[in-house]
Formats: C-alpha cells, sequence, structure tokens
C-alpha cells in the first residue's frame, strides 16, 4: 500500500464530485478512491462513471448496484411502517444515505482508508446523513465534505476544473437540484425556491400532467405478503421490477407528484417538488389492507410510531437504537398484512376500489345491515353502552353537566296535532 492515507468518495460522476476527487488529493493530500452507489435514479452508465472517476484522478473506482438491498432493507421497511415525513414525503432521497453510508465504508475498509468523503453542502440534511450514519457505522473513519468546506461557487468550479484538466460535462447547466432513486425523484432550487410559483411542466421526469393524462385511469391489483408487496397483476416481481413498474403505471397516469414546504433538521424550511408515482400507490395500497388486518388500537399506535420512523429516516439516525425497535414493532404488526387491494390510479389521483386479506378482521357478519346472518348481539350493546357512559351520567349527576348550554334558540317550525 502506498504511503498517502486513502479517502473513499462517494461520487456521482457530476461537477462537484470530480472537482472533489482532484481537491481531495490537492489539499488534504489523500489518494482517493470512488464509490458510486446504482439506485435505480437517472445516473449514467457505470464504464462512463469509473471512466469519469480515473480521469478525474482517483486511484480506483467501484460503482455497486445496490438497488435490490436499497428496496428490500430501506424501502419496504419504510412502507410496512407506513412512514411519510410530514405526513407527505415518502423519503427517496432520505433512505438511500444510510446505505450509500454503509457501501462507503465497506469500500473504505476493502480499501484501507482512514477517510470518506460525500458531496454535500452545508445547508441540506444529507450532509447530516452521510456524517451521522458513517459515525455510527465506523465511528474511527473521518468525514470529509469537500463542497461545504471549500469555497467555490459553479462558476469557480469550472474554473478550477479546466486550470487541472478534469474534463466537466458539456451539459446545459440545469436549474435545479436533482436527486433520483427508485423510490422517487426530489427536485429543489430554480423557480421552486419561490412557494408561491407554480412548478413548471419542465421539473416534471416521471410523471404525466394529471389533467393531460388519460380520464380512464389504468387499474392493477397489488398482491402483499406480509406488508410487502411481492406481485402486480399476478405477476411475482423481485423488489427493485416491482417499484419500477409501478413507477411507469401510476407516472403515466400522474400519480405521485408532492409539492411540499419542509422542515429540514438544520433549522431551514425549504420547497421540494417530488415524484414518487410508486411510493404514492403502494402507501395507499399498503394502508387500505391494513385497515383490514389490523386491530383498532394496534392501527392507533402504528400511525403514531409511523411518525417516528419517518422523522428518524429524514434526521439520518438509521443506524440508531430507535430504528431497530420500531422495527421489531412495525414486523409484528405485519404478520397478517397479507392480501391483496386493487388500485385505481387515474388522472393523478390513487384510488383504492377493493381491498381483502387472508386473515381479515372484517367481518360481513358482525358488520351487516341485514337482519338475516347478523350475529352481533344487539343486546349486549345495550349492556356495553350502560357502562361505556356510567362515567358521564355520574359526572352530570355529582358535578353538573360540563357544558350548561342555555337552550338553543335556532329557527324552527312546530306543528302540533289537535
Ligand atoms: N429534501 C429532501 C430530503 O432532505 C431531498 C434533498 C435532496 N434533494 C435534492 N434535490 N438534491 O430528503
Amino acid at each position: 500500500m502506498s504511503a498517502r492515507r486513502r479517502c473513499v468518495l462517494a461520487y456521482s460522476g457530476g461537477l462537484d464530485t470530480s472537482v472533489a476527487v482532484h481537491w481531495l488529493q490537492e489539499e488534504l493530500g489523500f489518494e482517493v478512491v470512488t464509490m458510486t452507489a446504482d439506485l435505480g435514479g437517472e445516473g449514467r452508465d457505470a464504464a462512463a462513471v469509473t471512466d469519469r472517476a480515473l480521469r478525474a484522478g482517483a486511484v480506483a473506482a467501484h460503482v455497486v448496484d445496490a438497488r435490490r438491498v436499497f428496496v428490500e432493507h430501506f424501502v419496504y421497511p419504510t412502507l410496512s411502517a407506513g412512514a411519510l415525513y410530514e405526513g407527505v414525503y415518502p423519503l427517496a432521497t432520505a433512505l438511500a444515505r444510510p446505505l450509500i453510508a454503509k457501501l462507503l465504508v465497506d469500500v473504505a475498509r476493502e480499501e484501507g482508508a482512514v477517510a470518506v468523503a460525500h458531496g454535500c453542502t452545508g445547508k441540506g440534511n444529507d450532509q447530516v446523513r452521510f456524517d451521522v450514519a458513517t459515525g455510527a457505522l465506523a465511528p474511527e473513519l473521518e468525514v470529509v465534505a469537500p463542497v461545504r468546506d471549500w469555497d467555490m461557487g459553479r462558476p469557480q468550479e469550472i474554473a478550477y476544473a479546466a486550470a487541472r484538466g478534469i474534463d466537466v460535462e458539456a451539459t446545459v447547466e440545469s436549474p435545479y437540484s436533482v436527486d433520483a432513486n427508485l423510490w422517487g425523484r426530489s427536485v429543489e432550487a430554480g423557480v421552486l425556491e419561490d412557494p408561491w410559483n407554480q412548478p413548471p411542466e419542465e421539473v416534471f421526469a416521471w410523471t404525466a400532467d394529471p389533467a393531460a393524462a388519460p380520464a380512464d385511469g389504468e387499474e392493477f391489483t397489488i398482491v402483499f405478503e406480509s406488508g410487502v408487496p411481492v406481485s402486480l397483476d399476478g405477476e411475482r416481481l423481485v423488489p427493485e421490477e416491482l417499484v419500477l413498474r409501478l413507477n411507469t403505471v401510476a407516472g403515466r397516469n400522474g400519480v405521485g407528484r408532492i409539492d411540499h414546504v419542509e422542515n429540514r433538521l438544520v433549522g431551514i424550511k425549504s420547497r421540494e417538488v417530488y415524484e414518487a408515482p410508486a411510493a404514492v400507490a403502494l402507501h395507499t395500497a399498503h394502508a387500505a389492507l391494513e385497515t383490514v388486518a389490523l386491530s383498532r388500537d394496534v392501527a392507533h399506535l402504528k400511525r403514531q410510531l409511523s411518525a417516528e420512523w419517518a422523522r428518524l429516516v429524514y434526521d439520518g439516525l438509521w443506524f440508531g437504537a430507535l430504528r431497530n425497535a420500531l422495527a421489531a414493532f412495525v414486523a409484528s404488526t405485519q404478520e397478517h398484512v397479507s392480501g391483496e387491494v386493487r388500485v385505481r390510479c387515474a388522472r393523478g389521483v390513487v384510488t383504492v376500489s377493493g381491498r381483502r386479506a387472508q386473515r381479515s378482521l372484517y367481518s360481513s357478519s358482525l358488520a351487516t345491515y341485514d337482519r338475516d346472518g347478523d350475529t352481533f348481539d344487539h343486546g349486549a350493546a345495550r349492556g356495553f353502552i350502560e357502562l361505556f357512559g356510567l362515567p358521564l351520567r355520574n359526572q352530570a349527576r355529582v358535578q353538573g353537566a360540563l357544558e350548561d348550554l342555555a337552550p338553543l334558540s335556532l329557527p324552527r317550525q312546530v306543528k302540533r296535532a289537535h
């Protein structure tokens, strides 16, 4: 091994991380190894990425196909948990970070590196997620964030690259900052920075304009086994394929656009536009199946814990003890979340038109309003209410009615028999 200390950089192939390869060598004296995770986003192809990394000065370039683990170990548990940050964001970007951190740590150990690096700026959530996840997995590794540390804007970076012969892609600069993986696409900046501005159509890449989507829409059936989707319209699919197909079907029907002003961990409110067709369709379907598979008390507590799961993922605490503890709770709730859901996607809206579970708690003979076949004990209801309402009757007798309303004087018509 060489005498220079090694650093493994999370590398996208874009301007920031290409300049970072050079900067880590020049400014900090590192020998740089790059690691690019394929999570099914809009990335460049593997050969192009490794070439670019080596040309930028890396001594080795790894490209890892991590789509399967991503969906199986990060996305699906979060779907089962029903976790949406602030009730809407399916967490695509946030879920990718702990996995990328894990891959950086793996490569660092394999390559004998003493540090890892990422291209996050100092204003976002992602820097927190990378730094915290790396620390949780390998506290001995140093974490470097060149873009957070250097004092360069885009023009300076381009000049830096030109002066050192680093080739920069000749594509026109997008006014947006985009991050994408199988679970969704996150877009910010540009005209979106004014929360009053309607997102221009050019922002969207995975979803049709709901107003222009086919009026009839499309209907399909999703089968879940213990809270995890396993097949689409009767066809069993591996996780990454199922998500990919749903992105296409739901996306072409305009489903999955989320326009949200969110609360970042670093204290900033930011306007984000997300596209997550599969995530929106799957969360809707999964929640529908839980309505028949979970008891009321479990369902109600689970809602509160879903919010906790979402917050901890958002805050970069994936590798913390709370996630482990919540995962045990969620897993236990999912035991009977097996069955199928019929879903319709049309003009931007997902509707559930049917749900059934193998061990459904829904009982027709208890629920029916028909006298025939009704097994519900109406007499028992009388006794139940007698005791259920006892404390309030007692309170009224002893302490008086809480709301001692005067008779409401409302317009009325009265007719009496002569
Ligand atoms: N706000 C989202 C999150 O914190 C997405 C952040 C990355 N987005 C981007 N366009 N680079 O998870």
